[in-house]
Order: structure tokens, then sequence, then C-alpha cells
């Protein structure tokens, strides 16, 4: 938790996130149209409300796992190192696997998520992120689908947190200090 005061204004609506996973999935149909082996994996905590609308709004046969990677603790500022907290349940060898991220910001987690997973030799590696502050990058990575690049802002909702809190809001809002 915080105790420093501060209002959220709204930044993306829910009606444009709503637009934009609909867009967004008709793609990622096509690039996964050809399989029955789809594991989609979800990056906690922060995917876990777009993860539920992007499987949703995908209709395919497909298999949900989760990741923990340590990254921002209650704070605003990236740790940079990168821990995995809790790991998938199921192998993912041969499988096809899209990896669905909440933001990536300095890069750092992508970067050695994807390594992680690429280490065990699934069939195919896709990612996604709901949103994207290039602005703010250290390790060059780009998710295969992005939602909306943002500027460096710290953004909350749609299961994104500020010391924990706000990841129960609807829409994508920045923390403004007061
Ligand atoms: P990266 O390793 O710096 O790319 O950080 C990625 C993680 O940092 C994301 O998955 C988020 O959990 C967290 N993060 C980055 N920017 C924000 C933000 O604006 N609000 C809340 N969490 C953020």
């Amino acid at each position: 938790m915080t105790d420093r005061r501060y209002v959220i204004d709204e930044l993306i609506s829910a009606k444009s996130i709503a637009a934009r996973i609909e867009a967004i999935c008709h793609e990622i149909r096509e690039e996964f149209a050809d399989t029955d082996k789809l594991v989609v994996v979800g990056l906690l905590r922060g995917s876990f409300v777009f993860i539920a609308d992007l499987v949703r709004e995908l209709d395919l046969p497909l298999e949900v796992d989760f990741l923990e990677a340590s990254s921002y603790g209650d704070g605003m500022e990236s740790s940079r190192e990168v821990r995995i907290l809790k790991d998938l349940r199921g192998a993912i060898e041969g499988r096809d696997v899209l990896l669905v991220e909440d933001i990536v910001d300095t890069g750092h987690t992508l970067h050695h998520v994807t390594k992680l997973l690429e280490s065990r030799n699934p069939a195919r590696l896709r990612t996604i992120a709901l949103l994207d502050k290039p602005s703010r990058r250290e390790v060059e990575m780009k998710a295969d689908w992005t939602g909306f690049e943002i500027p460096d802002e710290f953004v909350v909702g749609y299961g994104i947190d500020y010391g924990q809190r706000n990841r129960n809001l609807p829409f994508i809002g920045k923390v403004r200090f007061t």
C-alpha cells in the first residue's frame, strides 16, 4: 500500500479496450487456426483481467496456465531483476504458447520470461501485451501484438495495480498525485 494521495484520470475506456481486443483476436485466431495445442499463459498478477477477456474473445480450443514473476513489488520502480515466484503447472514442450503480459515497460520481464519459456522448447511462442511504454525501454523487446502504446505514465486498472490497489477498475487510468 501507499499513503501518497492521488487521483486517477481515465486514459483508455472499457469500451476502447473491448474493441481493441476484438480486433487483435481476429489476427490471433488466424495465427493459431492450425493447432489444437494452444496454451495461453498469463503473467500474474497484472494480466488476470486481460487474459479473461482475451480467451473468451478468442474462442479457440485452448488451455490456460499462469506464471508469476516479480517486477515492481509494491512501488513504482522496476526492480530490473526478474524472479519467478510461481511457475507453470503444465509442460509446454511441443505446445503452441501465447504469453499474455499487462505492460511492457523496461522490457526486462518480457525478455526474461520469453527466454525461460523458449528454453522449454515450445513449438511456437507468441506474445501479447495490453500496453506498451516504448519510451521506457531498456531491453529491446516488442510483443507480437500490442493493445495500446502509451506515454510514460504510471497506469492502473483493468488488472493493473498501484500498491496492490485499483486492479478492479474497468478502465485504464493514469495516476496523478495531488
Ligand atoms: P518491465 O519488466 O519493466 O517491462 O515491467 C513490466 C511489469 O511492470 C508489468 O508487467 C507491470 O506489472 C509493471 N508495470 C510497468 N508499468 C506499470 C504501470 O504503469 N503501472 C503498474 N505496473 C506497471
